[in-house]
């Protein structure tokens, strides 16, 4: 575990560090933060492992695959720290959380084990090992994660993630997340708004608020604060343009939040609120606290109060005892809600989670074929409604270059379709109006018609 480490100075020999990030936003947020602090400490970041002094992975444990692509990479970093002893490999993250002592046993070569709460720490633990040389480990799990956030390193100077609480309570039976991140802790409104108050100050217009289970945000804090609260204040940022907040949970999710979002502008008509089944058994089953009947109630609400409100949700197929008959409750919700996109699981296992006590008895071909069925289906339902867009003007908040085509520029609307349209790169950072000619499922396509 790591001693109080006084002897640091700022020269050491260690300045060049690699890094990669896998699973979710507040994974790749917590990157961000933890290359701020090296960079502080005078690291420069490489973009290939060869170059690096120190290669870190910040990993997830949310599915199987996540971990085997890890272990995976691990594996291929042997000869080149046979070849290279002064190397340092880290592993930071959710799986280092979970996993902990038994990487070192399963990947000697390994020097760092940094968990979820940890990180903060990185710059002491990595010159405690270039000092010792031993296998670090340090996974304490009640430690409450303080960053001094250096908002100048960012990868994008117009938008930002901030972390709003971290940790989840919830414990849907299938999930490894409140195991491997710990219970929730929410910041305070003043600790949050000070962070936004400097994005801001540095040019940053569009802030997206980052949270396991963002509904339940106030938790734990002095006088009954919600996550309405938090967004009013942060409404009357001045120079912030936009405002969104994800993820959202069914049973935590209130109509009074709903009313708060049609009242202040600056939050974005869309919510990521994952159903994960349309069967009310398999939802009771994954302990999610809602039917699907709940849920339905609950967007048509929604849509009353904000009508162009867009929805997206994540599913879960496979999950042991889900029958034929769940299964196309899962494709009539889908039809029913008609969602603006989905992401869509395969079932995994996941050791010390209540649903791994279950059976997984639904075979991988019918998960297989389950998942492909609701991608296609979502694929139809996203393109039928993107063409319900052609021919309207759509307020865009322009991103940067297009991927697919570096001449063209991509933004995204309020309700976060992403829209490709001619421009020139001064726009990058502005809002702009886009008249919509041409649309895919995932993409709309148009004409430059204002800068608003
Ligand atoms: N906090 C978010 C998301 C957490 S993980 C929420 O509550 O919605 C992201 C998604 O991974 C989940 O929404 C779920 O669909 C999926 N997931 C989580 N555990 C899984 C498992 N064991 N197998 C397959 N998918 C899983
Ligand atoms: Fe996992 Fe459920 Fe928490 Fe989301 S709300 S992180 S699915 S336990
Ligand atoms: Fe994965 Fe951890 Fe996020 S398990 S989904 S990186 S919270």
């Amino acid at each position: 575990m790591i001693n109080s480490v006084n002897f640091i100075h700022k020269d050491h020999q260690y300045k060049s560090v690699f890094f990669e990030t896998f699973g979710c936003q507040m994974n790749k947020l917590d990157a961000e933060l933890s290359l701020g602090l090296l960079q502080e400490e005078g690291y420069r970041i490489v973009d290939k492992v060869d170059e690096a002094d120190v290669i870190l992975f910040n990993t997830c444990s949310v599915r199987q695959h996540a971990e085997d692509k890890v272990y995976s990479h691990l594996g291929a970093l042997k000869i080149l720290k046979k070849n290279h002893p002064d190397v340092i490999v880290g592993v930071l993250g959710c799986m280092a959380q979970k996993d902990g002592e038994a990487i070192f046993k399963r990947m000697p070569h390994v020097d760092l084990v940094c968990g979820t709460r940890m990180f903060s720490q990185l710059p002491e633990l990595l010159l405690k090992i270039r000092n010792h040389g031993s296998h670090v480990l340090a996974i304490d799990e009640n430690q409450i994660v303080n960053v001094k956030r250096v908002v100048t390193y960012r990868p994008n100077i117009y938008q930002a993630f901030v972390t709003v609480m971290r940790g989840c309570d919830n414990f849907c039976s299938y999930c490894i997340v409140p195991y491997v991140r710990g219970r929730e802790i929410s910041r305070t409104i003043a600790d949050i708004k000070e962070e936004a108050q400097a994005l801001v100050l540095n040019g940053c217009k569009e802030i997206t608020l980052l949270g396991q289970n963002i509904n339940s945000y106030g938790k734990g804090l002095d006088g009954n604060i919600t996550l309405g609260d938090l967004l009013s204040e942060l409404n009357d940022l001045a120079g912030l343009e936009r405002i969104r907040f994800v993820t959202s949970h069914p049973a935590d999710m209130s109509r009074d939040l709903i009313r708060t979002m049609c009242r202040l502008e600056k939050v974005c008509e869309h919510l990521h609120m994952p159903a994960q089944s349309g069967s009310d058994d398999v939802l009771k089953k994954m302990r999610r606290g809602y039917t699907a009947g709940y849920y339905r109630e609950f967007v048509r609400y929604a849509r009353e109060l904000i009508p162009h409100l867009t929805v997206a949700s994540d599913f879960i197929v496979g999950f042991p005892g889900e029958t034929e008959e769940d299964f196309q409750e899962t494709v009539r919700l889908m039809e029913d809600i008609r969602f603006q996109n989905c992401f869509i699981f395969k079932y995994s296992p996941r050791t010390g989670t209540k649903a791994a006590e279950l059976k997984d008895d639904v075979p991988d071909e019918a998960k297989r074929a389950r998942n492909i069925k609701l991608l296609e289906l979502q694929k139809h339902i996203s393109l039928e409604e993107n063409k319900k867009i052609v021919g309207k003007e759509v307020q865009v908040f322009v991103e940067g270059a297009s991927k697919s085509d570096p001449n063209r520029l991509s933004g995204r609307t309020r309700q976060n379709h992403i829209v490709v349209f001619n421009g020139s790169q001064e726009l990058v950072g502005k809002l702009v109006g886009v008249v919509i000619h041409e649309v895919t499922d995932l993409t709309l396509f148009g004409k430059l018609t204002s800068c608003l």
